[in-house]
């Protein structure tokens, strides 16, 4: 894992990117958001690390997080932070179809999907705003044009097997996630 960035102290959060265009800015702003009142640091897929410079967010994030790590590796040693108390909490925003589909499935071969195991296992709140939330997504495309993304059965399955799931709170929106974090960082994430 390369670090590519600083830390600070107080209440932290892991802060997982995958490699999705919706929801990516909105995600990014909220992390902007929490800036004075949590230290968030940012981890991405390979394919987060692409979508971001595609969409010309990656130096935003940079500002924004208090540290930024890309994946590398096939072990993802990072993930061992869960068991040792060093985050209040996991966010996974965007969460792609492809990584909610292995988080459900019990895979952890990718860092995020290391990351939703490691954090269960630990009992680390973990909350995840997934893309494919309608059957119709209205989206931006990196040349900003519209467009729009019609998910399939599957992907709409996943994402409600989601909302079952232990220790995971599935939200549906960035309003949604915004709302999360502000309770839980009320009630210091332990809730
Ligand atoms: C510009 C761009 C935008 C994408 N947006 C999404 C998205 O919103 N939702 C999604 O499920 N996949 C999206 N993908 C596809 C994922 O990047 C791809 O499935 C990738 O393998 C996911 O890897 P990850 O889950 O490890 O991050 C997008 C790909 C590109 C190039």
């Amino acid at each position: 894992m390369r670090n590519l960035g600083h830390s600070s102290e107080g209440m932290r959060i892991a802060w997982a990117f995958t490699g999705a265009g919706h929801f990516l800015r909105e995600s990014v702003e909220i992390i902007g958001s929490l800036r004075g009142a949590v230290t968030v640091d940012a981890f991405l897929s390979r394919a987060a690390g692409e979508v971001l410079a595609m969409y010309g967010l990656s130096r935003l994030l940079g500002d924004m997080a208090a540290s930024v790590s890309a994946e590398s590796g096939y072990s993802f040693p990072a993930t061992a932070r869960f068991s040792v108390g060093v985050y209040d909490a996991l966010v996974i925003s965007p969460a792609t179809s492809n990584t909610v589909a292995k988080c459900l499935g019990g895979i952890a071969d990718s860092l995020v999907s290391c990351m939703y195991a490691q954090a269960g296992k630990s009992r680390v709140p973990i909350c995840v705003l997934p893309t494919d939330v309608a059957p119709e997504i209205a989206s931006i495309a990196p040349n900003g044009n519209r467009v729009m993304v019609y998910p399939r059965r599957i992907d709409l399955e996943q994402a409600a097997r989601l909302r079952e799931a232990d220790g995971v709170t599935a939200v549906s929106s960035p309003t949604e996630l915004q709302s999360w974090l502000d309770r839980s960082i009320g009630r210091g994430f332990f809730s």
